[in-house]
């Protein structure tokens, strides 16, 4: 490993700082990102503001990504215009409590991620080369990290007090030549958010158990 320069060791601290000052997220928090959180589909009366999708944005952001490459690009669809953009291109089992929320977040793919890495990447001036070696590269890795990054949007949302609706039932070309026209965006997943409706919740679907889906080696 290299030597650390003063910027790694003030990273070393900071990160060392918050580790002493944490142990884990208590019970309140884990139900609200997790065990309790719920995919609503119907809406509160309650608008999102600016100020709320800037900091669902600050906090995903900041959710790791291969070598930091951050494809995700964000469209959110709040006003009624945009939102009669967006309606032909839903499923019909979407559209109407799309159009009722208070914002649908576009989640899209910039495909052509490595050219922003001289940015988020600076200490490595090689790092485009590692992703451009195949276009089967470029499309896994991006597809990869932005789904990643459509995760911790989910759970960014949740973190602030919001709920989410993902959704993949939607025309991706239909929106792609909608909103991302002339560029290598491509949409990924639609993921609405607001303040739930409890009645639009259904009961829980079973999930698999530990020994189901793991293997301790
Ligand atoms: C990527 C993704 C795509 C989804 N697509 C749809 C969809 O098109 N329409 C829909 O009603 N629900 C959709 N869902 C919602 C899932 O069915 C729901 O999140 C899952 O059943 C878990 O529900 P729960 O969080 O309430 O336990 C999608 C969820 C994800 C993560």
């Amino acid at each position: 490993m290299a030597e650390p320069d003063s910027q790694d060791i003030a990273a070393q601290e900071r990160f060392a700082r918050m580790k002493a000052d944490f142990d884990r997220l208590g019970d309140e928090a884990l139900d609200a990102l997790f065990r309790e959180a719920r995919t609503v589909n119907g809406w509160l009366d309650k608008p999102v503001s600016d100020d709320q999708l800037r900091e669902i944005f600050d906090l995903m952001k900041m959710a790791p990504t291969s070598a930091n490459i951050s494809p995700a690009r964000l469209v959110f669809v709040r006003s009624e215009a945009a939102k009669q953009r967006l309606s032909p291109h839903l499923s019909s089992g979407n559209r109407a409590k799309t159009m009722a929320a208070p914002a649908c977040a576009i989640i899209a793919t910039d495909y052509e991620f490595y050219d922003h890495l001289g940015y988020l990447f600076p200490h490595e001036p090689s790092a485009a080369s590692w992703f451009k070696t195949s276009d089967e590269a470029i499309h896994d890795n991006a597809f990869r990290n932005s789904s990643l990054q459509g995760a911790y949007f989910i759970l960014a949302a949740r973190a602030v007090g919001l709920d989410a609706g993902p959704m993949s039932g939607f025309k991706n070309e239909g929106v792609d030549a909608e909103f991302f026209a002339g560029t290598r965006i491509r949409s990924n997943f639609l993921c609405t958010v607001g303040y739930g409706d409890p009645k639009s919740i259904f009961k829980r679907s079973p999930r698999f158990d530990f020994e189901t889906a793991c293997e301790i080696l």
